[in-house]
């Protein structure tokens, strides 16, 4: 590149390949060539760092990257061993290595078409085939990327190697081949393949005239019935010979001088029968080539639905420079088999070079963003040590904590002293608050297992962040409500609040919040007693009876529900995953995406399936709408949902702030501020700090941020801003969409890791955001998103790990077997959350045996059990 813009200055030196080395070993056959390559720079004034290579390597190879081919079988007149099912490019690195001299990068492979078409400036229409006539012949052209199979792309073109030398093998041009085609083939390297090429290819032609001389002059027809050691050798003639015969304005002496050289006496008419059979061979090569260039030009007129296909041919090869008939044969017989196409003929200048060079420049430039990209992403993969830190840090904070040190985790304790036992019996109401969803629910304790009835009410945003007593006085008319649907009004049922929030429990229904923490805000509540709080609104409605039992961090309802089903549920862990927004916008995305459907299939249909039956698309449509409208004017639901937490059985011994040795008690942990002192910071990148300040309690619940809800997206926003702004993706340039607070839901990275998205699909999301990407932007996008859902797994693994390890000690168990009661979305729907976190739990507590069961329904039934629990004991004190 000069001032005056692009300016390509190609350089080149030949080297004759020995034929013992296109016959011997791969390695020698590289090392030659690294040797080659060596002697050229060593003239030359570069220095011997950084080099960028591109390799022309003219052979049929599976092609799966720029730099990564792997040679099908050989042609021509290349039999090397070792080497077919190899990646040729690798083959090239490790002779470059050996030899020593430079460091050379080599980080692209073209067929030499390829190189021929890339090279090539276009003529009258673009140039988008690439044809070689060489020793071998092939060519290439732009396929619609939406014909190719193995392509996972809808849009665009990709270049494809027709490598028609092959064509024939199957035995389709049987009718055509002469006895001449038959005896080259048995005496060839390769017999039965190729059968197009050793028509066409230059390394033929003069063979076969010399098998059609040779048998003419046994016939007596030539020569006077005499043959010469050249005539009957292989190879005794040449493309050059040939050419040279052939060509009409060679005269007869020329044409003698040539037979004489091969040791042959001619005729006086010999040279004009020659010249014959040269021009027979000749015309058909250049004619079943036109066939061929014929087919794939139609093809393209047809594929791309054109009157006229304006096209131009970039053509390379020896046969093409050293015989000017074959072109104008060529383009006579193209003209008649395709007569729609209006095709120029351009030659290519330097053999395909400067195409090899253009691809090589591409090459380099993906290959130099994929660095940037695996540095950007290097900080979100742990190791192994790393995580083991986070889990002894974990462990060190839960000590400090449970003693009443000072210590990022609260440690609050639930009083709660045991699971479920089966016993328990009668109908409860349960509140769950600070979920995804707010929902008021009927439940049934009864012999054949647990019933549920409930309903979803919104917490309009405005509500959330309003004023304590507007928040509670929402929520008991939603119970009032709730009650006369149920036709419940009037009966005082025990009621159990999950309130999914920090509080200091001094009793079962004592519980004071400590601090707000994911979406909520309301005035005069923190330092309250929620239970207090919910009387009082209760007191002011009259007419409504309410038995507040108890209070539950939705942990502990997870916890409990499973334990009703699993005695060994010791411990409930919380992944949340923000859903709603606008149900309204989300409908499209409804429509559009498999992963929502099946979201409303297997997640929160626990909600919706309450309201459907039977799930048709236009149901579901229309209890979103129903949906919609009782969440606000404005379609607009508000998202809660976004923590993360874990509860366990602990030794009350352990736990400093409550009374009494023996016994259990189940413990809060409040792991989602894990770190706010500080001690996450060699974990924590950029962009989480990014993240955190622009959250609306900066500094707080900082292994949160990384694990849960909302911040995934944003997370995942800003490593993409970074890298536009690195110019590794979406070509450099910011689009407002991408600056856009949120748009980034966290449930698309569930979406576009999905196994069963192909590339494209992920691409038509992205799209759908308003980002418009390329397949390159997509498959990194889809990395960052890998990269960041794999840590937040991987953390959340290293949390549940610290917490069995600790009730295994506890309990001085070799090994213990222990069960882990899940819920939330992200947990749920991430198609491989879960089971990253189960294989983080197995490496870092080999000791544990741990199952973990996903919570259905999880913490409105857990409040209710606990409250049944609680009313068992009490009516257990009356007696
Ligand atoms: C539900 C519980 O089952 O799961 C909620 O009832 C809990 O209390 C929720 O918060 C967690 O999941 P999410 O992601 O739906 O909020
Ligand atoms: C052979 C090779 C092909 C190459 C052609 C021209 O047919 O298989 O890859 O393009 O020769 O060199
Ligand atoms: C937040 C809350 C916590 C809750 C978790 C999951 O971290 O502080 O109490 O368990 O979210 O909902």
């Amino acid at each position: 590149m000069g001032i005056e813009g692009h300016k390509v200055e190609p350089r080149s030196q030949e080297f004759v390949i020995p034929q013992e080395v296109m016959l011997g070993p791969g390695q020698q056959l590289f090392d030659f060539a690294a040797r080659c390559l060596s002697e050229f720079l060593d003239a030359l004034p570069v220095g011997n760092q950084g080099l960028q290579l591109g390799f022309s390597f003219s052979f049929p190879c599976h092609q799966t990257g720029l730099d990564k081919s792997t040679l099908i079988s050989w042609t021509k007149g290349f039999r090397c061993s070792g080497v077919e099912g190899q990646d040729v490019v690798q083959l090239l690195r490790d002779a470059i290595q050996r030899q020593g001299t430079y460091s050379i990068d080599v980080v692209a492979v073209v067929n030499d078409t390829v190189g021929t078409m890339m090279g090539c400036e276009p003529g009258v229409g673009p140039c988008e085939v690439g044809l070689v006539v060489d020793t071998g012949t092939n060519a290439c052209y732009m396929e619609e990327a939406r014909h190719v199979a193995v392509l996972d792309e809808d849009r665009g073109r990709v270049c494809i190697s027709v490598e028609w030398g092959s064509f024939s093998d199957d035995g389709a041009l049987g009718p055509v081949l002469t006895i001449f085609d038959r005896t080259l083939d048995h005496e060839s390297l390769n017999l039965g393949a190729q059968r197009f090429e050793k028509m066409i290819g230059g390394l033929y032609l003069g063979e076969l005239v010399r098998l059609v001389l040779a048998h003419l002059a046994r016939c007596g027809v030539l020569f006077g019935g005499y043959t010469s050691p050249a005539l009957l050798r292989q190879g005794g003639i040449l493309l050059e010979h040939v050419a040279e015969m052939e060509d009409p304005s060679a005269g007869a002496a020329r044409v003698h001088a040539i037979l004489q050289d091969l040791g042959l006496n001619p005729r006086a008419s010999d040279a004009e029968f020659v010249q014959h059979v040269c021009a027979a061979v000749c015309t058909r090569a250049a004619q079943l080539c036109a066939a061929a260039l014929a087919a794939v030009l139609s093809r393209l007129q047809h594929s791309r639905e054109q009157q006229t296909l304006q096209i131009a041919v970039a053509t390379g090869g020896r046969v093409f420079e050293r015989h000017p008939r074959f072109l104008s044969i060529l383009q006579e017989t193209v003209m008649l088999l395709a007569p729609e196409c209006d095709v120029s003929f351009i030659p290519s200048v330097d053999g395909g070079g400067q195409g090899v060079a253009m691809v090589t420049a591409v090459a380099a430039r993906l290959a130099a963003h994929r660095c940037l990209l695996e540095e950007t992403l290097a900080p979100f993969r742990l190791t192994r040590e790393q995580l083991a830190a986070v889990q002894a840090q974990m462990r060190e904070a839960m000590a400090k904590g449970l003693q009443g040190e000072a210590s990022s985790l609260r440690m609050l304790p639930t009083y709660i002293r045991d699971t479920p036992d089966g016993s328990e019996r009668g109908d409860f109401l349960a509140l769950d608050l600070g979920g995804t969803n707010f929902r008021v629910l009927l439940v049934r304790v009864a012999t054949g297992g647990v019933q549920i009835t409930s309903q979803i009410y919104s917490i309009p945003e405005c509500v959330a962040q309003g004023s304590g007593q507007q928040l509670f006085d929402h929520i008991v008319d939603c119970i009032v409500d709730f009650q006369e649907k149920q036709g419940l009004s009037g009966q005082s049922l025990p009621l159990g609040f999950t309130f999914s929030f920090p509080c200091m429990q001094l009793g079962l229904d004592q519980g004071i919040l400590l601090n707000w923490t994911k979406g909520f805000n309301a005035s005069d509540c923190e330092g309250q007693d929620v239970v207090c709080l919910l009387r009082e609104a209760i007191g002011r409605r009259q007419a409504v009876e309410l038995n507040v039992v108890a209070i539950v961090n939705d942990t502990v309802g997870t916890m409990m529900s499973c334990g009703y089903e699993d005695p060994h549920c010791e411990v409930g862990l919380i992944v949340e995953l923000e859903v709603c927004g606008s149900l309204e916008g989300d409908w499209e995305l409804l429509e559009h995406s498999v992963w929502h459907r099946e979201m409303l299939e297997r997640g929160r249909p626990r909600l919706l399936c309450e309201l459907t039956t039977g799930w048709s698309n236009s149901r579901v449509q229309q209890t979103c709408l129903e949906l919609a409208v009782c969440w606000g004017e404005e379609g607009k639901a508000f998202t809660q949902g976004t923590g993360t937490n874990a509860c366990y059985m602990e030794e009350l011994r352990n736990v400093a702030s409550v009374a009494g040795d023996s016994g259990h008690m189940c413990i809060n942990m409040e792991w989602g501020a894990f770190g706010d002192d500080g001690s996450l910071s060699m974990l924590s990148t950029c962009f989480d700090a990014s993240v955190d300040q622009a959250s609306i309690n900066p500094g707080k619940q900082r292994f949160e941020k990384m694990i849960s809800g909302m911040y995934l997206g944003e997370i995942v926003r800003h490593t993409l801003l970074h890298l536009t702004s690195l110019g590794v993706l979406f070509r450099g340039q910011q689009t407002q969409r991408l600056q856009t607070r949120d748009i980034f839901k966290t449930k698309f990275l569930s979406e576009i890791e999905s196994d069963s998205l192909a590339l494209r699909q992920v691409r038509a999301i992205l799209e759908d955001l308003g980002l418009s990407l390329t397949s390159d932007d997509a498959l990194m996008v889809l990395e960052v998103c890998q990269a960041v859902s794999q840590r937040a797994a991987q953390l959340c693994g290293a949390g549940v790990a610290a917490v069995v390890e600790k009730i295994r000690e506890n309990r001085g168990l070799e090994e213990l077997t222990v069960s882990v009661g899940v819920d939330g979305t992200l947990y749920k729907l991430h198609p491989h959350f879960s089971s990253l976190v189960a294989a983080t739990v197995r490496e870092l507590a080999p000791r544990c045996v741990v199952t973990f069961l996903q919570s259905e329904d999880g913490s409105g039934k857990g409040a209710a059990l606990v409250t049944a629990v609680a009313c068992r004991l009490a009516q257990m004190t009356c007696v």
